[in-house]
């Protein structure tokens, strides 16, 4: 059935080098302010751009699926040795080796494009024997075409409030996260990101839903990214790709 919906999506980048992304799944009305509000997110980071590409995509034609949020909770670790230690635990209920949940954290503590630099995706690693599957191992898979249904955002701010987690990236990482969780094959993802004043980080997956933690890394190290973990017996990349990159997901409470 056809709609009047449309995948806006940002980019800002200076120097070539990318400074930050956001995107929606909005009505033809909203595409106006929506585009001033992603503009002046690109404007507002520590470095101004030199480049902000913003895209309007028609989604008229799209069958769109439609995804409960996975469950939050926050892990209480007070150090990062205790956090690491329950992100393992919590990996291997979902049948992540131990061998594969070392790797990847050593990735991500390393930088998965090569030492000390990070991706600009996804990797994507075999749940038992830690082999990375994506084609490229600078660029990754990158999620998107997701965004919270109109009707639930007053709810999922009011929820996000009253948790004490008002920061934008945990509503935007808790939708990309809710999409992964659905990828065909996938079975768990780790994330923290690579911002130095950034720690949190989380795990998730459709077992226990979205585990956040607030200190997965020492403040200050640059290193971070996402792996999904995939069931190497019943995992087809170029499915899971094409879900990931281009089916238009809707997310409510
Ligand atoms: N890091 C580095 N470079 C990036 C990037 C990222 N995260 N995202 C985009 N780029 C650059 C790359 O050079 C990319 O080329 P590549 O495909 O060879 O890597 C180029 O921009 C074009 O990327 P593309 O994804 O085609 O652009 P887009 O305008 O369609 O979408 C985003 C850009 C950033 C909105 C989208 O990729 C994205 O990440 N969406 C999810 C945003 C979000 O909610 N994140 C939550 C994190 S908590
Ligand atoms: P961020 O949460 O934006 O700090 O991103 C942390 C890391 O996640 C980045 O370094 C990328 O490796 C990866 N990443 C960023 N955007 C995406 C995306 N849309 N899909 C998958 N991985 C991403």
């Amino acid at each position: 059935m056809s709609n009047d919906l449309f995948s806006i999506r940002m980019r800002a980048s200076a120097g070539g080098v990318h400074l930050s992304g956001a995107e929606r799944i909005v009505s033809r009305e909203e595409l106006d302010p929506v585009a001033a509000e992603l503009r002046s997110r690109a404007m507002s980071k520590n470095r101004e751009p030199d480049s902000i590409v913003i895209t309007m995509e028609p989604l008229k034609d799209a069958s769109f699926l439609e995804l409960q949020a996975l469950p939050v909770t926050t892990a209480s670790c007070a150090q990062m040795a205790d956090a690491r230690r329950e992100i393992f635990c919590r990996l291997e209920t979902t049948g992540v080796s131990p061998q594969s949940a070392e790797k990847a954290v050593e990735l991500l503590d390393t930088g998965p494009a090569s030492p000390g630099r990070s991706m600009r995706g996804a990797v994507i690693m075999t749940a038992f024997s830690g082999r990375r599957l994506e084609p490229d191992q600078k660029r990754g898979i990158r999620v998107s075409r997701f965004d919270w249904k109109k009707e639930c955002l007053p709810d999922i701010d009011a929820f996000f409030a009253a948790s004490g987690l008002t920061h934008f990236r945990t509503r935007e990482a808790l939708a990309l996260a809710t999409k992964v969780a659905h990828a065909p094959g996938v079975i768990a993802e780790l994330c923290w990101s690579d911002d130095p004043d950034y720690t949190a980080g989380y795990v998730a997956s459709r077992l226990f839903g979205y585990i956040r933690f607030e200190n997965l890394k020492t403040p200050g190290s640059a290193s971070g990214g996402r792996v999904f973990f995939v069931d190497e017996n019943r995992f087809d990349l170029e499915k899971c790709s094409v879900y990931l990159e281009r089916q238009p997901v809707l997310i409510y409470l």
